[in-house]
């Protein structure tokens, strides 16, 4: 390990520059990879646009019944056009979504904390690999907690994935945890995004932040950003506009639809943004004309 003192501060990121290794395959970082694992990239990150917007609805893992969440048999079909990629529990996605609605799938395979506890950050890999196989998943994805308590068992946990999918073409989504006291600062998701990406993980989700467009550039896979707690709806589409501006791939976004008071067409203004280029303002637009909000 290298001796960390007098360590200079990085700060040439070059985001004007894209990334070098692309070769023809359009998802950052995956030029290398096998056809299996562009397959499935592909089913998540939409050919033309290279970007992809991902429903998380993974929350009643740790929340149980969530508000906006709590009949995913009625929510899951009505949003299936209008997104690219599911990401949930493997016993959400089974039990109340009909595989012809389904969409690509972001598999959650971590578990093993819920929101009666004060440390969230320990968890175990619940989900074999077999199982993901059979599920047809795209990605699986895994909770990593650097900085917390439970870092080393979660980057054990991420590698045993890693390890998993890589024998079986199945990429890896490595989830950047926030815990209640860890710090959101650009200098954390440096740190973090880029261990998880360096672990071998496809693909990162993490959060805005400031100075967001250098963490997109010195991450060499893509990342999808977060939601986060519910927003107000035009609120929600600025920060879908400016992280895709900054370089995210996409956004993995869970409340700011699902807790809308109007969810399809909130998914639908999202996807105008992520693919089509529209402005926030656009967006906005598109939704109060679909709403007459
Ligand atoms: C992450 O670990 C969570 O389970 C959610 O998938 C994630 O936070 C995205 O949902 P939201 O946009 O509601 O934050």
């Amino acid at each position: 390990m290298a001796d960390l003192e007098g360590l200079k501060v990085a700060k040439d990121y070059h985001q004007e520059i894209p990334f070098a290794n692309q070769n023809g395959f359009y998802v950052k970082g995956a030029n290398s990879l096998d056809w299996g694992m562009k397959r499935h990239l592909s089913n998540i990150f939409n050919p033309k646009s290279g970007k992809t917007v991902m429903f998380a609805f993974d929350h009643g893992y740790f929340m149980g019944s969530t508000a906006g969440l709590e009949r995913l048999d009625l929510l899951l079909p009505k949003l299936a056009p209008y997104v690219d990629c599911f990401m949930g529990t493997r016993g959400a996605i089974r039990s109340s979504v009909a595989p012809e609605l389904c969409r690509a799938v972001a598999l959650r395979v971590t578990s093993g904390s819920s929101m009666l506890q004060d440390d969230l950050s320990h968890e175990v890999v619940a989900v074999d690999i077999e199982d993901a196989i059979r599920m047809n998943a795209d990605c699986m994805a895994s909770q990593t907690f650097i900085g917390a308590d439970g870092q080393l068992s979660s980057i054990d946990n991420l590698s045993r994935i890693i390890n998993a999918g890589m024998r079986y073409s199945i990429p890896t989504l490595g989830v950047c945890a926030v815990g209640k006291d860890m710090e959101r600062t650009d200098r954390f998701f440096k740190l973090a995004t880029r261990i998880i990406a360096e672990m071998g993980c496809q693909i990162v989700k993490s959060y805005d932040c400031e100075n967001f467009e250098e963490v997109a550039a010195a991450c060499p896979v893509p990342i999808v950003v977060a939601g986060g707690k519910k927003l107000p709806e035009r609120e929600a589409l600025h920060l879908a506009y400016d992280v895709i501006q900054k370089g995210a791939a996409g956004v993995d976004m869970g409340r700011n639809i699902f807790q809308s008071t109007h969810p399809v067409e909130m998914a639908m203004a999202v996807s105008k943004i992520v693919h089509e280029g529209l402005t926030d303002a656009q967006g906005w637009e598109f939704f109060q004309d679909l709403t007459h909000a």
